[in-house]
C-alpha cells in the first residue's frame, strides 16, 4: 500500500504561469495563502491541486505545463475564460469576498457566477477524488471552494477532510444575504475539522450554522446527520527563519543600503498590500493626509512608501480603487512635495523576496491599516524582519493578527487623527520602548510560526477523526 499523501487543494496554486510571446514561465503568486504554505508543501511530501492563474487556451502548452508541475509535485486545475469571469471574479471576489470583509454594498447575487462555482467547485473535487487514495489526509483552502469538502465526502465517505478560511466569517446578519447560504454552509459540513485565523470567526461560523441548518452544536462540536464536526481558531504564521535569516543575506544588505543612503536620513513608513478595497489604503493615504497637516515639522522628513501588488483588476470595484488610489496620492504630492522632497513614493507592482525584505528591514515603521483582514501576514514579515528591533507596528485593529500583535500601536483604520497620532507616536518613541515591544512580538511569532500552524491544524484534524470513528 502507498505511504498516505496530505493533499492541499486551494483555488490559486503558489505558483503562476505567465505567457509572453507565446512563451511560458512559471513565477511565484502572491498572497498569504500563497506564501504561507508555500514553503512547507514539500516538507510534508504533499500534493497541491490548485489553478495556475491564467487561461491556457492551446492544449499542447497546457499538457508540457501539467507535466513540468508535477515534477514539483503541483497539481493544475485549468480554468476557461467563461469560468475564470464567473466562479473566481464573480461569486468569489464579487459576492463572497466584499460579504466576508463587510463591503456588502459591492456585493452582486447572479445566479450565472452561482452556476459556475458550483460547477468549478466540483472540478476541484473531481481532481481530488483522481489522486485520493483511502488513509490520505485532503486540506481545502479558503472561501474560493467551500462546496469542495461535501463534493469530496460524497465519493469518500471515510477520507479525513480538513477546511481552513483564510478570510474572516462574518456575522449571521451579513452571512444571511447571500441566497444560497445553506448549500454553502453544507459544503463546509463535509470537512471533520474546519478552522478559521480568530475565535470570533468560529463564532460567526457557528451562529450561522446553528440559525440556518438542521444541526445541534456543544460548544464548538456540531452534530451534523451521523458526522461529528470540530471548528477551531487556528491564527497563521509565518516562515520566521526564512523572514529574520534572509536579512543579513549579501543581496538584502545591498538593497538595505541602497535604500538607506537614498533616504538621506529621512524616516521611512511603509505599507505593502495586494489592490484591494478591504486593506484600508484610501483610509490610510487620508490618515497620512492629517499627519502631514497636523504635523507639519515632519514635512521633508519623512517618507511613506506605499507598495501596491496588482490583484483582480478585473473587477470593477478593484479598478475603481486603483483610479482613486492614483488620484489621491497625486492630491497629497501635489500638496506637500517641495524641490527636494515627495512625501509618497508609490509602487504598483510586485516584488522579489530579496528587496521585500530589504524594505522591510529598512523601514522605521509599517502602516498596516486594514479595515478588514482575516490575518494579514504582512505585519508578522515586517516584525520577523526587523533584525535590529528599532521598528515599530502601526496595526488596525480590524487585522486577525491584532489578536496576538498587542505591543502594536493599535488604531481604528477609519480614525484619520487616530492614525496620524499613531504615527507622531511611533516616531518620537524612545528606541528601548521600541525594541523591548518588537522582542515581545518577535518571541510570539518565531514561537507560532507555520510549521507549528500546520501542525497544530493537522493534529486536531487526526483528533476530529477519531471522534468520527468512535462514533460510527
Ligand atoms: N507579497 C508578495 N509580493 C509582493 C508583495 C507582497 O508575494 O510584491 C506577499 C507578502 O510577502 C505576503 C502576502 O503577499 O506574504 C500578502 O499576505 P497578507 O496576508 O498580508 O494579505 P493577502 O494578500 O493574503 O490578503
Ligand atoms: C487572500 C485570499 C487567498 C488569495 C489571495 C490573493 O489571501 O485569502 O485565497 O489567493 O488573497 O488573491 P487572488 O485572488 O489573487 O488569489
Amino acid at each position: 500500500m502507498n505511504k498516505p499523501k496530505l493533499i492541499i487543494v486551494s483555488n490559486r496554486l503558489p505558483i503562476k504561469i505567465e505567457i509572453k510571446k507565446g512563451q511560458w514561465q512559471i513565477k511565484t503568486s502572491e498572497g498569504g495563502l500563497a506564501t504561507g504554505l508555500g514553503s512547507f508543501y514539500k516538507e510534508k511530501g504533499g500534493i497541491w491541486i490548485g489553478w495556475p492563474g491564467t487561461q491556457i487556451k492551446d492544449k499542447a502548452m497546457a499538457s508540457e505545463i501539467q507535466q513540468s508541475l508535477q515534477r514539483q509535485s503541483l497539481e493544475p486545475v485549468f480554468l476557461t475564460q467563461q469560468e475564470i469571469k464567473e466562479y473566481y471574479e464573480g461569486f468569489s471576489n464579487q459576492t463572497l469576498w466584499p460579504l466576508c470583509h463587510y463591503f456588502p454594498s459591492y456585493a452582486s447575487f447572479e445566479k450565472k457566477n452561482w452556476l459556475a462555482y458550483q460547477s468549478v467547485n466540483r472540478k476541484f473535487a473531481e481532481a481530488v477524488i483522481r489522486i485520493a487514495s483511502p488513509g490520505d489526509t485532503i486540506w481545502v483552502h479558503d472561501y474560493q471552494l467551500m462546496l469542495v469538502p461535501n463534493l469530496i465526502r460524497e465519493q469518500l465517505p471515510d477520507i479525513s477532510i480538513g477546511y481552513f478560511q483564510h478570510i474572516p466569517f462574518p456575522s449571521y446578519e451579513v452571512f444571511r444575504m447571500i441566497p444560497w447560504r445553506e448549500q454553502l454552509l453544507k459544503g463546509l459540513l463535509g470537512a471533520d475539522l474546519i478552522g478559521f485565523h480568530t475565535y470570533d470567526d468560529v463564532r460567526h461560523f457557528i451562529s450561522a450554522i446553528l440559525r440556518i441548518m438542521d444541526v445541534q452544536s456543544n460548544m464548538n462540536i456540531i452534530a451534523f446527520g451521523k458526522r461529528l464536526i470540530t471548528a477551531e481558531p487556528f491564527p497563521m504564521g509565518i516562515d520566521f527563519d526564512k523572514f529574520h535569516d534572509q536579512v543579513s543575506r549579501p543581496v538584502t544588505q545591498k538593497y538595505s543600503q541602497r535604500i538607506i543612503e537614498g533616504l538621506e536620513g529621512k524616516k521611512l513608513l511603509i505599507s505593502i498590500d495586494r489592490l484591494d478595497y478591504s486593506k484600508g489604503i484610501l483610509q490610510r493615504l487620508s490618515g497620512y493626509n492629517t499627519f502631514l497637516k497636523d504635523y507639519p515639522a515632519y514635512r521633508g522628513k519623512i517618507v511613506f512608501y506605499q507598495l501596491i501588488v496588482p490583484s483582480r483588476d478585473k473587477v470593477p470595484e478593484y479598478e475603481q480603487l486603483k483610479e482613486d488610489i492614483d488620484k489621491q496620492v497625486s492630491h497629497i504630492n501635489a500638496q506637500y512635495s517641495t524641490l527636494s522632497w515627495q512625501p509618497i513614493q508609490y509602487f504598483y507592482r510586485s516584488w522579489a523576496f530579496e528587496i521585500l525584505s530589504a524594505l522591510y528591514y529598512s523601514a522605521d515603521i509599517a502602516l498596516v491599516t486594514p479595515m478588514r483582514d482575516g490575518m494579514n501576514l504582512v505585519c508578522k514579515e515586517y516584525i520577523a524582519s526587523k533584525t535590529d528591533r528599532e521598528g515599530v507596528l502601526i496595526l488596525s485593529e480590524m487585522a486577525g493578527a491584532a489578536r496576538e500583535l498587542t505591543e502594536a500601536i493599535i488604531i481604528n483604520p477609519g480614525d484619520a487623527d487616530g492614525m496620524a497620532a499613531a504615527i507622531n507616536t511611533a516616531l518620537q518613541m524612545d528606541p528601548s520602548e521600541k525594541m523591548q515591544h518588537m522582542q515581545i512580538m518577535q518571541e510570539n511569532i518565531k514561537k507560532f510560526n507555520i510549521h507549528m500552524w500546520v501542525n497544530n491544524f493537522l493534529n486536531s484534524l487526526s483528533i476530529a477523526k477519531e471522534k468520527q470513528q468512535k462514533l460510527s
